[in-house]
């Protein structure tokens, strides 16, 4: 199954386009100047030093956070500037998000916390239940449905997280260094799970990593220093900056 979207020319249309985006904290500038597009159905890797501005620039295309300046797009509308309401729309609908941990409920069984997006968006019980099954099967974790997080291993935990990001069937999933804890072989397989997932359901995917092995998943491959986005080889210094806090 192909739903990836392209353009006659053959290269994937623009998804998410942001530009000039500046975000502040405090007395720490998060983005200074921020620039990226997400096309349909790639995967894209962003790399950097840790406080370089990633999880940032990836909250702002995802609508978890407002930038201070700049334009998130995303088709023919701005995230920048929509309601709270529709981005939480938009997050429930149209986005996955994964992050490195911690992001599974603990009181929930596995298939409770895949089958609970479906349920907000208005899904009755018995098709969410199917669909978080299905999901669960797709990332080999089916047979852990009934446990809870507590009892999953990091790998296993992080295939949850996947299935709950793409049983709503989202546009987008943002993945926020989604094998950061995972040793190098569980790493793999999530990556593996992610990959397949993107291409059966042509859902483009913006993955944070601090890993080049990781990042070579990726069909293109920007990395940020100082709060704005470069392509192109990433430098010696940023490799090794980023390899060193692991
Ligand atoms: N919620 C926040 N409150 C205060 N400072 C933040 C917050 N989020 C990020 N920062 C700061 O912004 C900078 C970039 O952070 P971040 O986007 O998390 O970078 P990365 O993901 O590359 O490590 C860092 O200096 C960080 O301390
Ligand atoms: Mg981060």
């Amino acid at each position: 199954m192909s739903t990836r979207n392209e353009n006659p020319s053959g290269a994937a249309e623009p998804m998410i386009g942001a530009t000039g985006l500046t975000k502040q904290y405090g007395r720490s500038q998060a983005l200074r100047g921020a620039s990226v597009t997400l096309r349909a159905g790639e995967i894209l890797a962003v790399t950097g030093a840790s406080g370089s501005g990633k999880s940032t620039l990836l909250h702002c295309l995802a609508g978890i956070v407002r930038p201070d300046e700049g334009e998130v797009s995303y088709g023919r509308e701005r995230l920048d500037r929509a309601s709270e309401n529709r981005l939480s729309e938009l997050r429930r609908t149209d986005f996955g998000v994964v992050f490195q941990f911690g992001q599974l409920i603990p009181e929930l069984t596995v298939r409770d916390n895949v089958m609970l997006p479906l349920l907000l968006a208005g899904t009755d019980r018995a098709a969410a239940q199917d669909r978080a099954d299905e999901w669960l099967e797709r990332f080999g974790v089916r047979g852990q449905a009934a446990l809870r997080p507590g009892e999953l291993s990091g790998g296993q935990g992080q295939r949850v997280a996947l299935a709950r990001a793409w049983v709503t069937g989202p546009k987008a999933v943002f993945a926020d260094e989604p094998t950061g804890a995972l040793d190098s072989l569980a790493g793999e397989q999530v990556m593996t799970a992610l990959v397949h997932a993107a291409r059966e359901s042509g859902a483009a995917v913006l993955l944070i990593t601090h890993d080049a092995q990781i990042a070579a998943y990726a069909d293109r491959e920007v990395w940020l220093r100082d709060g704005a986005v470069h392509s192109g080889a990433t430098p010696f210094a940023v490799q090794e900056a980023a390899h060193h806090e692991g």
